[in-house]
């Protein structure tokens, strides 16, 4: 896992921009792996901005999203298929038939999270997967105790989880209490996996799931045995680790074969 400590959310989201950017250049088919939630909202203006300003083009991409709120359609303006249409489709040049977004009223979910599975696979797998962290260190909704090998499926919320996205409801009894999400195996799965994590609210999550041990109560600790993880923190996320001045080193002085003078 690569750590990069970032000055402030600005430059975090302008970091995993250029990330997936370059991904872009280089494999204009890509496959994305995307989050919703208050996380990666810089990222998606920036990207925009790529879009707008300097031509990025999306036309091939083919996108795949973490979760979606059971008992939410696509037009509820709480729902992740709008946060995404709202937010970064309708911006950029995606083709839409090459969206997806697990469903919150599918008749049969089991059918439905076997499916998007397979699809994932049909589409080559996903290259590249931005993450956000939960205070409770969930990666998607996989809350505490899910198993580091779980697929696409329904997840109780947590009670924490619950508190925490009341903010986006009129009341908090109307936060849904279950999900769709991908697995922490389905994640795992991905070629290249960027976590984004800002403000202090994050810190203890931040700490347990870079340096603690790996373990199915902060789910983000699985990315510790992830070949190619970049986890992004900001100066407040990053207040609990305590080998931050050797991750900053390692970022002043990026890893190379040393050479004989
Ligand atoms: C959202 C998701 C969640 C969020 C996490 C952080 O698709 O998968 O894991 O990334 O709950 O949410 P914010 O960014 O709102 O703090």
């Amino acid at each position: 896992m690569e750590v990069v400590v970032c000055r402030d959310y600005q430059e975090m989201s302008k970091s995993a921009a250029a990330m997936v950017a370059q991904l872009l250049r280089r494999k204009p088919h890509a496959v994305l792996g995307l989050a919703t939630g208050s996380t990666p909202l810089g990222l998606y203006k920036e990207l925009i901005r790529l879009h707008k300003q300097e031509g990025l083009d999306f036309s091939q991409v083919t996108s795949f999203n973490l979760d979606e709120y059971v008992g939410l359609d696509p037009q509820h303006d709480q729902s992740y298929h709008y946060f995404m249409h709202e937010n970064f489709f309708r911006h950029i040049n995606i083709n839409l038939r090459q969206v997806h977004v697990p469903s919150g009223t599918a008749k049969d979910y089991g059918a439905f999270c076997q499916w998007y599975e397979q699809r994932i696979k049909e589409c080559g797998g996903i290259d590249l997967q931005v993450l956000g962290i939960g205070s409770n260190g969930h990666i998607a909704f996989n809350e505490p105790l899910s198993s580091l090998q779980s697929r696409t499926r329904i997840k109780t919320l947590a009670r924490q989880t619950i508190e925490d996205n009341a903010r986006f409801f009129a009341r908090r009894e109307d936060v849904p209490i279950f999900a769709v999400t991908m697995g922490v195996g389905t994640i795992m799965e991905a070629r290249r996996i960027v976590l984004l994590a800002n403000g202090g609210a994050k810190a203890k999550a931040v700490a347990a799931a870079v340096e603690g041990p790996v373990s199915a109560m902060i789910t983000a600790s699985a990315l510790q045995m992830h070949p190619d993880c970049t986890f992004y923190a900001d100066d407040d996320a990053a207040a609990g680790l305590t080998m931050r001045d050797y991750y900053q080193w390692i970022q002043a002085h990026p890893p190379a074969a040393p050479t004989i003078q």
